[in-house]
């Protein structure tokens, strides 16, 4: 069944501010007109890709200013055509929020949302860059800590009545869930361990037979591999090291590298780039049928 994915256009995308630690303003600012070239060509290249996998590409326009708004994995959480909109922790992000629902609610105008809520003022949540949808068990992946709120986690529970573990990442390096965890089709987990916390690490091993979990290393995830749009068993991602790459292909997933460079220097690969609409849960998916 083909999907629908958000993308934001990269027109006014730079590396302005350092919010987390792989932001290089330096870098960008080096050359500002090569740099954003070279996002634009690099965006062009991940958006074709997806459209040729079938999904069709929501694009939300660009706005000066607001520069990570080219990354919609922390626009929303959306699932049974619900969306539930992020409140952002920085300052220089907050703008994008108004940006973002002003685009949800046109979504919801043309029916392809049933419903916008944005979370409360002041709790902080973004996206499903920390909230990631498990379709093999039927639940919500939910991290806090630099980003998010601890109390969100209880916040996304109640909204979509589905099961919700929460997760606190531990690092800043790792500093949104995406970066260091990724939900795969076939229902693997491909994770960096330490990112989380001690006892998140146990409630991972608790749900998620060890066969089934795939380790990276701290490089791996650093390569941005685990940022990876899922569509069946193709992996869109950030060039993965050799090791990660075989072991994935052992398992029968192809992996589709794309250079991203220019937005890693933002601390961003494929999946923050993107934002599924048509995520589905078991209760979702019935009630759609009957
Ligand atoms: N510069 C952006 C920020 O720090 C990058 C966001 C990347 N998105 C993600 N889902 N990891 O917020």
């Amino acid at each position: 069944m083909p999907g629908t994915i958000v993308m934001a256009s990269p027109d006014f995308y730079e590396v302005a501010y350092t919010i987390n630690p792989w932001m290089k303003p330096d870098i960008w600012a080096e050359d500002r007109e090569a740099a954003l070239a070279r996002a634009k060509a690099q965006w062009g290249e991940l958006a074709r890709a997806l459209g040729e996998a079938g999904m069709t590409v929501e694009v939300v326009p660009a706005h000066p200013g607001l520069p990570d708004l080219v990354f919609p994995a922390n626009a929303a959480v959306v699932l049974d055509g619900r969306a539930l909109l992020a409140r952002f922790r920085y300052p220089e992000r907050r703008g994008e929020e108004a940006r973002f629902l002003a685009f949800f609610e046109e979504l919801k105008t043309r029916g392809l949302l049933a419903e916008v809520r944005q979370m409360p003022a002041g709790l902080f949540q973004e996206g499903a860059g920390d909230c990631l949808w498990d379709a093999t068990r039927d639940l919500f992946w939910a991290a806090y800590g630099p980003r998010s709120a601890a109390e969100s986690v209880a916040y996304i529970r109640s909204f979509f009545g589905t099961e919700v573990v929460g997760l606190e990442l531990a690092t800043d390096r790792f500093y949104h869930l995406d970066t260091c965890f990724c939900v795969l089709s076939g229902g693997e987990i491909m994770y960096y361990p330490p990112a989380l916390s001690p006892a998140s690490q146990a409630l991972v091993e608790a749900r998620v037979p060890a066969e089934r979990r795939i380790v990276a290393t701290e490089d791996e995830a650093g390569a941005f591999s685990l940022n990876a749009v899922t569509i069946g068993r193709d992996l869109f991602m950030a060039p993965p090291p050799t090791r990660l790459r075989r072991l994935l292909e052992e398992r029968g997933y192809r992996c589709r590298p794309f250079d991203l460079s220019a937005f890693v220097l933002s601390g961003g690969g494929a999946f923050c780039m993107t934002l599924r609409l048509d995520l589905a849960s078991k209760a979702g998916r019935s009630r759609a049928a009957g």
